[in-house]
């Protein structure tokens, strides 16, 4: 199971909810679900505090443990990475914030940027319930990423969240340039697994290597990226479900599976560990052998490892969807 809310994020979500009507929040969640699926920007359906708090219960579950799996992968690939600031673009109601100092505590200073005025009071509100000192005391800075005339101070760690998702793809790129220069270390960029969100992470890739990126995750390479149309990368985390979140859901089920795709640059001093190759499906394995698609610098491969082969046998069976193998 994926990554769970931290419980004092968990606790204030809760709080906040307080009194506020299961049914009422459970429409507006379900009105905010169809605009997006519909490929709607957040500010057509999400206007009151009420919305966002929909968004907190419903969404922000989700795109937490996607954005903290490729906090994971960038750790795993940069160990050495410890961000003293972070800028989380359109952040809504900052859940990447949260990730970002559980992965790494040293941050001491957090801002969250948005265009949506709900989105920032709760995520300001929802930041006071910290005890980390630096995310209860984050700067919410209203601005719209596409223009930003006063540029935030740069940052060590910069953040864009299922947030280029709500732009065309062409100032999806440019934005991505512009975060890209404000990031000291690393920029984060997670969208949603689906083709369009992969469109927007590819052209990103590819404009970021352009102008000095070193891709840190999820590729093990710099090379153009061996997935094409009608194909997509994306990976999955499979997350537990409050009962309230089943509540405002309308589902039974005690988990949901979120698929995501993100891609993750350095500046090319950032010290990482070497390359390896990236699980690309979910392992079978048989009695014979151990067989999954791996994404490689020398391009997607089929791995098959056989029974015999013990020792790279017991890792490969042991490696998930998304996984960073060592080896082939
Ligand atoms: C789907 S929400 C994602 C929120 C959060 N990052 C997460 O991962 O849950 C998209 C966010 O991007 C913000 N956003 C969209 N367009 C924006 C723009 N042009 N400038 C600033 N924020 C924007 C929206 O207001 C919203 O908060």
């Amino acid at each position: 199971m994926g990554a769970r809310l931290p419980p004092a994020l968990e606790a204030a979500i809760e709080q906040r909810l307080v009194g506020v009507s299961r049914a009422d929040l459970a429409e507006r969640a379900a009105r905010i679900s169809g605009h997006y699926r519909a490929q709607g920007a957040s500010s057509a359906v999400v206007r009151a505090e009420a919305d966002a708090a929909a968004y907190a219960l419903s969404r922000l579950p989700a795109t937490y443990a996607a954005v903290d799996a490729a906090f994971e992968a960038i750790a795993e690939r940069a160990p050495e990475f410890a961000p003293a600031t972070v800028l989380d673009i359109g952040a809504g109601p900052g859940g990447a914030s949260w990730a970002a100092v559980e992965q790494w505590p040293d941050v001491v200073a957090v801002a969250l940027l948005d265009s949506n005025r709900a989105f920032l009071a709760l995520a300001a509100e929802l930041a006071r319930s910290s005890d980390h000192p630096a995310l209860a005391a984050s700067r919410p800075v209203l601005a719209d990423f596409r223009a930003l005339t006063a540029p935030p101070e740069p940052a060590d760690l910069v953040i864009a969240s299922y947030a280029l998702a709500e732009v065309g793809v062409s100032d999806a790129v440019e934005t991505a340039r512009t975060l890209w220069g404000l990031a000291r270390g690393v920029l984060v960029v997670v969208e949603p697994g689906t083709p369009a969100g992969f469109e927007r992470i590819a052209a990103a890739r590819s404009a970021l290597i352009a102008d000095g990126g070193a891709v840190l995750a999820p590729c093990p390479h710099a090379e153009a990226c061996p997935i094409t149309a009608p194909a997509w990368c994306h990976f999955n985390r499979r997350l537990p479900r409050s009962r309230d979140h089943r509540l405002v859901k309308g589902a039974s089920a005690p988990f949901e599976d979120e698929k995501f795709a993100y891609v993750a640059l350095a500046r090319p001093d950032l010290r990482t560990r070497g390359a390896g190759e990236r699980v690309m499906s979910t392992p079978r394995v048989t009695k014979v052998e151990a067989a999954y698609r791996a994404c490689t610098p020398a391009g997607l491969v089929d791995r098959r490892i056989p029974r015999r082969e013990r020792e790279r046998f017991v890792r490969a069976r042991r490696l998930h969807w998304g996984d960073w193998a060592e080896d082939g």
